[in-house]
């Protein structure tokens, strides 16, 4: 398992009114990643941001952008994310036809491919591509809203990603995202992930930037799963 854990915030739960002082904050807290969940109403009922978002995020920070895409057809946002300035594309295989083509695509054009699982989503989705894959994203939650609980069968889930992505040797990193906090990233990581996206857990708490920190401490304390 990777030694370096990441932590990537998402600014789903941000204050969008206040985005530069939250995003300076995340920064001093030593986030590694910033998340941005675009979602479009179709595959999940929420709908949030777009390009323009991206493009003004990446104006605000140097930090990789790490935009995961709740969307139908994700491949039409391939080049328009690229251009406003994404670093990783994580798209969901329950959304399009040709997730393999797309894949390709996204390391093509010198973005990181990422797929996203749902939790009822068989892993075998992506042990059929895990050749195309630069991140493996085990949702701990239904995809659509933040602040939700972890879903317990996440971490039995993120075992078996972790030992498959072992067993083809594969370097592409194990990200969890929905219901991260002080109380359940320590299972995860433990089960494998080295990767966390975290929204409510980190703004909604008095310090974000401590926050963060205390992230990284769980990790490091682990748990027996
Ligand atoms: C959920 C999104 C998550 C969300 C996580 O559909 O994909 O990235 O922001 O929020 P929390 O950490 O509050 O569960
Ligand atoms: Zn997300």
């Amino acid at each position: 398992m990777p030694d370096i854990v990441r932590i990537a915030p998402s600014v789903l739960s941000a204050d969008l009114g206040r985005l530069a002082e939250q995003l300076d904050q995340l920064e001093r807290g030593g986030a590694d990643w910033i998340h941005v969940d675009v979602m479009d109403g179709r595959f999940v009922p929420n709908l949030t941001f777009g390009a323009l978002l991206i493009g003004a995020l990446r104006r605000m920070t140097d930090l990789p952008l790490d935009v995961h895409l709740m969307v139908v057809e994700p491949e039409r946002y391939i080049e328009p994310f690229l251009e406003a300035g994404a670093s990783v594309f994580t798209f969901h295989p329950e959304a399009t036809v040709h997730v393999q083509r797309h894949l390709a695509a996204v390391r093509e054009v010198g973005m990181r491919a990422g797929l996203a699982l749902n939790p009822g989503t068989p892993l075998a989705a992506a042990e059929e591509v895990v050749d195309d894959l630069d991140l493996l994203l085990i949702m701990s939650v239904n995809p659509g809203y933040g602040g939700q609980s972890y879903l317990p069968s996440a971490t039995a889930k993120i075992q078996r990603a972790r030992a498959m992505l072992d067993r083809h040797e594969s370097g592409a990193l194990l990200e969890v995202d929905g219901g991260v906090s002080p109380d359940t990233i320590a299972a995860a990581r433990s089960a494998g992930a080295d990767t966390f996206v975290a929204g409510s857990a980190i703004f909604s708490a008095p310090d974000p930037a401590a926050r963060i920190g205390e992230l990284r401490d769980r990790c490091k304390a682990g748990v027996s799963v």
